[in-house]
């Protein structure tokens, strides 16, 4: 046991002790500990003390974003695999002091944590955020909120409960580009939206989730059965640890690795609660290496008039296996104009028809008799003066982001902010988080059961007569 674990053995008090015997005693028990209240305030001129639970790619970029913000510290890491743990110390640790653990309830159970980042493999979302909150930490958890859509309730439940600020990450609603696309909708400068589509195509290996697998990966180096959790048993497998997004059993698929960022956007911009009838296609295409989701999906959303906006359509795509010049764009397209935007610009393209509809050109008028001609001309000169012949023109503006823009930094920004002025209402809470988790996890349960998939988002639930998320998706040990 190392100086600092004993140190912080000692400094427990009994409530968390409490909290940490009972999770450690029943990992998915149906018997929870109570809340806590935060065992430490966190006043504005205090240092926010941060813990990193999933010390992978991701985790690292996380910490590195959260820690651009002032007056934030990273006190612990937990993570599964010991060559993290050691990565982490060295990256983060400074003289190496930093506590690590492979056990991220001891991370819940330090009194000098303040929030923790969950940025583990999606299907320890739900878990690690709940008892996180029952330990009286904020969290800012990783896209998708949750894996399964049964899960989303619970977490929203906890979050509510607990009094504690919660974030979840798809920081690039965070960019000014982002931000300028809903400043511009909201103003009415499409008009009205009738049409989404987004795409998130690409094609290498690393972009197809086949990340590098350390050399001395093995039982002995990294906790498989933690690993696995609520998922199937399955033997060791390297590969499923360090590529988990290629099983179901542990991620989400391409649908919600990728579609997540872009309904994100979407709801963002639109202030939309989310679709009603959602349909997905696609196909395992290329990368036939063992994975067990699509390469190519797409997915048709039906989105209902809302006091936000009117009724629309989106179409999301993925595809990983396109050889060709890749443009991964939102269009968001009304009767006024158009919006096409990423996080680094944006370009609004607005056309305006005149009233009067025109004739002659491609048209049936030159099939019409000679007589009929002259007559259509006199009606048509008496209905339309000139002024409502003259079409606006055609209108560009470009926005580009700030070379250097941070918007990783500011979305955690956003979150510590909350947390310092003890809000629950960041940018991208749970509430927000699940409804857009909810549609992209439904577009899995389209894709693999080939059905069209119902869904209520106010009430955030499945239509009547549908069977619940639950029974299909999940599957318990
Ligand atoms: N917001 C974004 O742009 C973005 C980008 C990439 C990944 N992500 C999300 O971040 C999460 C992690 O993705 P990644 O690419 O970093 O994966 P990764 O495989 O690189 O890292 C995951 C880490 O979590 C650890 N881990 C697994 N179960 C754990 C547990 N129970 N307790 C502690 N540690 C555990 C593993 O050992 C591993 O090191 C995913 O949910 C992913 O969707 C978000």
């Amino acid at each position: 046991m190392t100086p600092s674990r004993r140190t912080f053995i000692r400094t427990l008090t009994a409530a968390s002790a409490l909290a940490v015997t009972e999770a450690v005693a029943r990992p998915f028990g149906p018997v929870a500990p109570a809340y806590i209240p935060n065992l430490r305030r966190v006043s504005p001129n205090d240092k926010i003390r941060i813990a990193t639970i999933g010390m992978g790619i991701q985790g690292n970029y996380d910490t590195q974003a959260a820690l651009r913000n002032p007056d934030v510290e990273l006190v612990a890491v937990a993570d599964l695999y010991d060559g993290r743990l050691e990565h982490a110390k060295t990256a983060f640790g400074k003289d190496k002091n930093l506590f690590a653990s492979r056990d991220f309830r001891e991370v819940l159970a330090r009194p000098d944590v303040d929030a923790v980042l969950v940025v583990t493999p999606d299907h320890w979302h739900d878990h690690i955020t709940i008892e996180a909150l029952k330990a009286g930490k904020h969290v800012y958890c990783e896209k998708p909120m949750v894996q399964h859509i049964n899960e989303g309730k619970p977490v929203i439940d906890a979050w509510k409960k607990s009094g504690k600020t919660m974030q979840v990450g798809s920081q690039r609603i965070s960019s000014s580009a982002f931000q300028e696309a809903k400043r511009m909708v909201q103003a009415g400068d499409i008009g009205t939206i009738n049409y989404i589509e987004s795409n998130s195509d690409r094609f290498n290996a690393i972009g197809a989730w086949n990340y590098s697998i350390p050399t001395d990966a093995s039982p002995a180096t990294l906790d498989w059965d933690r690993f696995l959790g609520d998922a199937p048993k399955h033997p060791f497998d390297a590969k499923r640890f360090f590529r988990w997004r290629n099983y179901k059993d542990y991620g989400t698929g391409v649908a919600g690795d990728l579609f997540i960022h872009l309904i994100t956007g979407v709801h963002f911009v639109t202030n939309s609660m989310g679709p009603t009838r959602i349909y997905s296609s696609g196909n395992l295409a290329y990368w036939k290496d063992g994975r067990d989701v699509p390469d190519i999906m797409t997915s048709v959303m039906d989105y209902p008039k809302t006091a936000a906006h009117d009724a629309f359509q989106m179409v999301l795509r993925v595809n990983f296996a396109n050889a060709g010049k890749i443009s991964n764009v939102t269009r968001i397209i009304g009767n006024e104009g158009q919006i096409e935007f990423s996080e680094e610009n944006l370009i609004l393209t607005k056309r305006k028809l005149p009233i009067a509809p025109g004739y002659n050109g491609y048209d049936s008028f030159f099939t019409f008799t000679e007589p009929v001609k002259e007559e259509f001309k006199r009606q048509y000169d008496a209905k339309y003066p000139p002024e409502t012949r003259v079409a606006e023109p055609v209108k560009e503006v470009r926005f580009d982001a700030p070379k250097g823009e941070d918007a990783h930094g500011a979305h955690f920004g956003d979150f510590f902010k909350n947390v310092r002025a003890g809000s629950q209402g960041t940018i991208e809470d749970p509430v927000f988080g699940f409804r857009a988790a909810a549609p992209v996890l439904a577009s899995n349960e389209s894709y693999f059961q080939q059905k069209v998939v119902h869904w209520n988002p106010e009430t955030m639930t499945m239509k009547t007569g549908e069977a619940p998320a639950s029974t299909v998706a999940k599957k318990k040990k």
